[in-house]
């Protein structure tokens, strides 16, 4: 299986770092691209160093770079995920505009019929994000808002941050164990 993972200036950087960590130990291809603005958050929300994040990767691609193989419509690839997706790049690719590796690759995965999962995470929304969001949701883009739940007793963030790779792994179709699934129990 090969993975688009692209990582976009809004915050919770850390979605777009935890699933590449986990895709590491999983039999998938991950070809990475961090936007600039994206890099800068990474800095003032972890402790990670770039070159971490990058190692996680099969393959790491610069954002202004349209001579990559994922620019291709020809390249084949099985899905794309931007994790965190910021409303500027959701906004973009809702409207057609291709002026960077990350929204040419989503507009590549719309017209080729691949699936394209948004992790969107912005509050709140006004009614531009809410149009482009309902706009790309009847294309068949999964529009998967970095939302966690708390009925898995969350006690730690990586807790909640590992629901929304959960829910992220569960539309890939890979199987895990990141979250307890509601079995229908109810709580004491
Ligand atoms: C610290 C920080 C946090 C941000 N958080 C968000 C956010 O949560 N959601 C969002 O849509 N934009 C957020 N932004 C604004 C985007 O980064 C900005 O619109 C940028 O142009 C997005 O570019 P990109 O999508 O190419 O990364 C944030 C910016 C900064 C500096």
């Amino acid at each position: 299986m090969r993975i688009i993972i692209a990582i976009t200036g809004a915050s919770g950087v850390i979605y777009g770092i935890r699933l590449l960590e986990i895709l590491a130990n999983r039999d998938v291809e991950t070809y990475l691209i961090v936007s600039e603005t994206a890099k800068k958050i990474i800095s003032i929300e972890t402790e990670h160093d770039p070159t971490y994040i990058e190692s996680l990767a099969t393959r790491v691609f610069s954002n202004d770079d349209m001579t990559a193989p994922i620019a291709s419509g020809s390249f084949k690839f099985d899905a794309m995920v931007i994790i965190p997706c910021s409303m500027k790049t959701l906004g973009m690719i809702a409207n057609g505009i291709a002026d960077n590796l990350i929204t040419r690759a989503a507009d590549v995965a719309i017209k080729e019929g691949r699936k394209l999962i948004l992790v969107p995470r912005e509050t709140p929304l006004s009614a531009i994000h809410l149009e482009n969001m309902l706009k790309l949701a009847k294309l068949g883009v999964v529009i998967l808002p970095a939302c966690p739940a708390f009925y898995h007793e969350p006690s730690k963030i990586r807790d909640l941050v590992d629901f929304i790779i959960g829910k992220v792994l569960d539309q890939l179709g890979i199987e895990h164990s990141l979250f307890k699934r509601w079995s229908g129990e109810v709580l004491p």
